[in-house]
């Protein structure tokens, strides 16, 4: 690999910005493909118009300089859509972005670890700092609405999963920490759905995947190693979890469940959204993406780049966030409350007038009180 793409550059001269300035964003989605060979019924993926492809790796060492030597994110996650795992150039990236000390994420549909068992190995080897694996669908019957390549039997997609955290649990070199993700589709007041769906639901349902699961990645754990609870103390873990929410469980140090609730991706498949004139949403302020062809959107939410903010390609990160008037008027927006932008304005809508102000009202409560309140309390609070 040349050092070329792997070594820190000197940092980026953008000598009309001054450093330091700028705001530390809580994470950046970095999309180094949106190619995908899944096609979970539960992800906009199949609905996405933008052309397949992968980040040049030109352009992602750009970013990654950038990010690195301005310190513009605290977390830097590979995927916005997409398979990070099916990125070609996907280990020299986590290399990339490991040389410039980034707090880097994964999340992965974990299907490789199966098809190519060779990134068991270099993913444990690899220094990354998190590793989510995307789950979600915890028994053979629910694998089914995956639409996953017809030679991936759903054994053998747990099953390479299991490999991999095992694998991980028992490395002494590997301190990365993996959460193994279920979604969770109880019924949720406040949120609305993506489309109706059930996969695991109510608190029977989700504590029968979570023991069966806890099981299984334990099992090559010997019973008296120190990072194993007992027995009782892991089910009083798996006993706390209340569903309908986000929540992470504890295993040990490296490893954890995490329950997460079916999402809208901002309503965009409901047929009847009363739009939000205000509220609050940290789009720009906290969070940010880069599409693989070098478009900034301002959150994870904008899955097809709907909300341009600039190019990377023609601007650094720090002008496109904090000159340019995109970006820095849905930031203006969101300070005041309002909520210009029709994209937002139906994300933070709702299917009924009630609702949508609920959401409304809801969305100023929870990130300018709840997020700040349950942050303080637990420092890992809302990462991807
Ligand atoms: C879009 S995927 C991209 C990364 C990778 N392909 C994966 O599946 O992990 C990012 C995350 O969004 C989750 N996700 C997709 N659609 C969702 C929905 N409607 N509600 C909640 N989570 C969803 C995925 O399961 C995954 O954890
Ligand atoms: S959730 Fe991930 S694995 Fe599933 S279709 Fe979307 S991008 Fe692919
Ligand atoms: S309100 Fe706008 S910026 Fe916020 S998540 Fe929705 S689409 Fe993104």
């Amino acid at each position: 690999m040349p050092a070329s793409i792997t070594s820190p550059a000197a940092p980026v001269s953008t000598n009309d910005i001054p450093v330091g300035t700028n705001h530390q964003l809580e994470r950046i989605h970095l999309e180094v493909t949106n190619v995908c060979n899944f096609k979970c019924e539960f992800c906009p993926d199949a609905i996405m118009e933008r052309k397949r492809g992968h980040m040049d790796t030109g352009l992602l060492k750009k970013a990654l300089d950038e990010i690195a030597n301005y310190n513009l994110a605290k977390i830097v996650a590979f995927h916005l859509m997409g398979e990070p795992l099916i990125y070609p150039h996907i280990f020299e990236a986590i290399e990339m972005a490991i040389a410039r000390r980034l707090n880097l994420h994964l999340t992965t549909n974990g299907s490789t670890f199966h098809i190519r068992p060779e990134h068991i190995e270099k993913l444990v080897a690899s220094g990354i700092p998190k590793v989510t694996i995307s789950l979600q669908t915890p028994d053979p019957d629910t694998f089914i609405i995956r639409g996953a390549p017809p030679k991936l039997k759903p054994e053998q997609y747990f099953d390479g999963i299991a490999r991999y955290v095992q694998a991980n649990l028992a490395s002494e070199h590997s301190n990365t920490r993996v959460h193994l993700k279920f979604l969770d589709t109880t019924p949720h007041p406040f949120l609305v759905p993506h489309k109706a769906m059930h996969v695991v639901e109510g608190k029977e349902q989700m504590q029968k995947q979570l023991h069966e699961w806890c099981d299984r990645l334990l099992s090559s754990l010997p019973a008296d190693h120190p990072d194993r609870p007992s027995p009782a103390e892991l089910s009083r873990r798996l006993a706390s979890h209340r569903p309908g929410r986000w929540q992470v469980i504890d295993l040990t140090p490296k490893l954890a469940l995490e329950t997460f609730p079916l999402d809208s991706w901002g309503n965009v498949e409901s047929t009847t959204v009363i739009p939000a004139s205000f509220g609050y949403c940290n789009g720009t302020t906290d969070q940010a993406g880069i599409l693989y062809d070098g478009t900034v959107v301002p959150c994870c939410k904008d899955y097809d780049g709907k909300i341009p903010l600039g190019n990377l390609n023609e601007y650094s990160l720090r002008e496109i966030l904090y000159q340019q008037k995109p970006a820095c008027s849905l930031r203006e927006g969101f300070d005041k409350f309002q909520v210009t932008n029709p994209v937002c304005k139906r994300c933070m809508g709702a299917d009924t007038k009630q609702k949508s102000l609920l959401r409304q009202v809801g969305s100023i409560a929870y990130f300018k009180l709840y997020n700040p309140i349950m942050k303080k309390l637990n420092p890992g609070w809302g990462e991807v």
